[in-house]
């Protein structure tokens, strides 16, 4: 079992490439969920500000950057982090508007994060949360960040429990070696995240699973899908301020 970071270091190299199911399926729940309030949002007159909590390598941060947001970008592991520099300076060079800054932090460690309170409007955390040890540090951080007003919005997106109870975790296979390597990983209840989250003053506007439909279903997708179909993989949550959290 690695740690978090030399699982994530070693990873960063074929991560965008083995082929991982979770990552088509969130990217169609990004597509549903987020990308209407990235949309929206972008009508106001001030360019609203997206903090990324695990950004990886950019899948996400690329879309945020091209709805014209700006984003906070930030990972515990400096290879995700620089595969995703890569990608949104190849970005950037199409399009020149789009502002970003990056920071290495572990959300698991006691050190605040150095984000101002309330200045965020828009919080997006994808299949991060399995490695999360505390779920209440988790959602306060998110409290605090994000603007206390109707508008702002949380994304969390995670590997649904029906895989890691299948025997399942963030893994991947050492092209040196063969070997299958996992990293430290949490098994959070749907409801333990729901219940927390509420806990922390934000309110579920969505909840969405998503799994492997068919057969057909799983050619799309590809291999790796074969052995989870009719089975819910994929959990996203929208989460907002409580009303009388509002200032
Ligand atoms: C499965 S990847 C997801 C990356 C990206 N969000 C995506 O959806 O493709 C999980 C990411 O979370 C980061 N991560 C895991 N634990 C973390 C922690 N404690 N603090 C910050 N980042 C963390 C990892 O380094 C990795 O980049």
């Amino acid at each position: 079992m690695l740690s978090t970071v030399e699982c994530y270091n070693a990873w960063s190299n074929t991560y965008d490439s083995d082929g991982n199911i979770l990552q088509l399926l969130d990217d169609d729940a990004f597509n549903e969920i987020v990308q209407p309030y990235l949309n929206d949002n972008y009508q106001n007159s001030t360019i609203p500000i997206c903090c990324e909590l695990g950004c990886g390598t950019g899948r996400n941060t690329i879309k945020i950057l091209n709805a014209g947001w700006s984003i906070i970008a930030l990972d515990v592991s400096t290879s995700m982090i620089t595969k995703a520099q890569q990608r949104v300076k190849q970005f950037q060079q199409q399009q020149q508007n789009s502002s970003i800054s990056w920071m290495i932090h572990d959300l698991n460690s006691a050190n605040e994060l150095s984000i101002d309170d309330s200045s965020i409007d828009a919080i997006i955390s994808t299949l991060v949360l399995e490695h999360i040890v505390s779920l209440n540090e988790f959602f306060k951080i998110i409290y605090r960040l994000l603007k206390k007003n109707n508008h702002s919005w949380a994304f969390i997106t995670a590997m649904h429990p029906n895989m890691y109870q299948a025997g399942s975790q963030a893994s991947f296979i050492d092209k040196t070696t063969g070997q299958k390597l996992c990293g430290v990983s949490f098994d959070h209840s749907i409801e333990d995240i729901i219940e927390i989250a509420t806990k922390s003053n934000l309110i579920l506007i969505k909840y969405m699973e998503k799994g492997i439909e068919n057969e057909e279903h799983a050619n799309k997708l590809g291999y790796r899908a074969k052995k989870w179909i009719g089975i819910n993989i994929h959990a996203s949550f929208l989460f907002k301020i409580k009303n009388n959290e509002i200032l």
